[in-house]
């Protein structure tokens, strides 16, 4: 039905808030399903905790291809099913993690990664993507203040948060009809307020339709 993306450099909250977001929507009388990337399903879930391990050692382009691997499974064992009978997906991050943190982020170049992924991914393709905006170095002292253990990608120096944050301008400019941006450094009752705004728009101009 509806299929909703959520993006954000690490520390911006956004999976904190989409618990939220599916109570919210459950409660108005829909069928919701809140997964996310990398993972969602077993096979992905195992390139995960690939892709995540500190100790792993990965080439740029091997880790861009993991990712899409892992979508690829995801996308057709779940996303698609589910789209199909009605329900509302969102997913914790999609295809403009992969623009933004490879080809962005590990110089591998947006438009070789917007081409992979279109030959890969075909026509399914979020209707909102929410940005969950926040600056690398607010986001940083978010991270630093967590207590659990940081993985692969967050342990990366605040050098490539910039560059993935800076990926992600980019690809806002580049579509904005799609892409969404929330103040994520607003109080959460608040972000929460324009998440739910943004995505009344799109299912009543589904209804329309
Ligand atoms: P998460 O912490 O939001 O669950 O995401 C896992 C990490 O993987 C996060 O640092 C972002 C990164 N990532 C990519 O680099 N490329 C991708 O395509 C995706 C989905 C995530």
């Amino acid at each position: 039905m509806i299929f909703i993306s959520l993006e954000g450099i690490d520390g911006s909250g956004k999976t904190t808030i989409s618990k939220m977001i599916k109570n919210n929507l459950i409660q108005k009388g829909h069928k919701v399903l809140l997964t996310r990337e990398p993972g969602g399903e077993p096979l992905a879930e195992e390139l995960r905790r690939i892709v995540l391990d500190k100790n792993t050692s990965i080439t740029p382009w091997a880790e861009t291809l993991l990712y899409v691997a892992a979508r690829k499974q995801h996308l057709e064992s779940i996303i698609i099913p589910a789209l199909k009978e009605g329900t509302i997906v969102i997913c914790d991050r999609f295809m403009d993690s992969t623009s933004a943190y490879q080809g962005y982020g590990r110089n591998i170049g947006m438009a070789d990664v917007t081409e992979l992924q279109n030959i890969v991914l075909g026509a399914t393709k979020p209707d909102l993507t929410i940005f969950f905006d926040i600056t690398p170095k607010e986001a940083q002292i978010r991270l630093l203040n967590r207590k659990r253990n940081i993985d692969r990608l967050e342990q990366e120096d605040q050098k490539f948060h910039e560059a993935v944050y800076e990926g992600y301008q980019m690809l806002i400019s580049e579509n904005s009809d799609r892409i969404k941006v929330v103040d994520s450094r607003k109080p959460i009752n608040e972000v929460l307020q324009q998440v739910d705004f943004l995505i009344d728009n799109v299912l009543s101009e589904r209804m329309k339709k």
